[in-house]
């Protein structure tokens, strides 16, 4: 799986988005989209981003019954995204069906991913709000396995678990992981961060990485900076 940097575009509007974007003269930087601006602009800013030429991770987080997930798949696919993503906790019906929506007619499909247990909901949350009497990691990785069997490429998680979940669900199995921060950088609302070099280290396939790019003095440069120490 070939390693690469996404930025994370948590922008509300398309000028912002493709002013943002614009900055790029030499290098098409893989994006992600997530609900606040697919929301806000709706799905044309999709197509006009892939129009500039760049990958989109489309991160809307589907959750809802098979059927109803796998029609709402076929759409996105249609919207020609290179990767997206849904709950595991929605079941192994639920990601089944979502895998057959994306396929499209000659076979292709974007990439599929699961998101675990969110990286917000702590294992006291989980276990008094949600019920579930077990340790997380044990959860996350349960997840993960059933994303595997579902026939998904792989899961959202943190960059620490990600050495898990390859030893767990293989190497092939993708981890898509957030919370990256430059060693002399701002960590912000991040609790357990990572630098794009140790991500690498840890064996993390994408690195999604949103304000230690888009609020720096010199966006360009700042991704530049995480290409040079994630991907080499
Ligand atoms: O600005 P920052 O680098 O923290 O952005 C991280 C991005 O990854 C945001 O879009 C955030 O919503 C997303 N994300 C996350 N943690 C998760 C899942 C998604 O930070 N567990």
């Amino acid at each position: 799986m070939g390693k690469d940097v996404i930025i994370a575009c948590d922008f509300n509007s398309k000028e912002e988005v493709i002013n943002f974007l614009s900055q790029f003269k030499d290098e098409k930087p893989f994006v992600k989209i997530g609900m606040e601006l697919f929301y806000a602009a709706g799905p044309d800013i999709v197509k006009e981003i892939k129009k500039m030429g760049h990958k989109i991770f489309l991160d809307l987080k589907l959750h809802d019954i098979p059927n109803t997930v796998k029609k709402a798949m076929k759409v996105l696919s249609e919207l020609d995204v290179d990767m997206c993503n849904v709950h595991a906790a929605g079941t192994v019906a639920m990601m089944e069906a979502a895998i057959q929506g994306l396929t499209r007619a000659d076979g292709t499909r974007p990439l599929l991913i699961a998101v675990t247990q969110l990286t917000s909901t702590s294992e006291e949350r989980m276990q008094k709000d949600l019920l579930i009497n077990e340790p997380i990691d044990k959860v996350v990785m349960h997840y993960a396995k059933n994303a595997k069997t579902a026939g998904l490429d792989g899961v959202v998680c943190s960059p620490l678990e990600a050495e898990k979940v390859h030893s767990v669900c293989g190497k092939e199995f993708v981890t898509v992981t957030p919370g990256v921060r430059f060693a002399d950088g701002e960590v912000g609302d991040q609790v357990r961060v990572t630098t794009p070099e140790k991500a690498k280290e840890i064996g993390s396939d994408y690195i999604v990485v949103g304000r230690p790019i888009t609020q720096a003095d010199n966006p360009v440069a700042a991704y530049r900076r995480c290409v040079a120490e994630f991907v080499g």
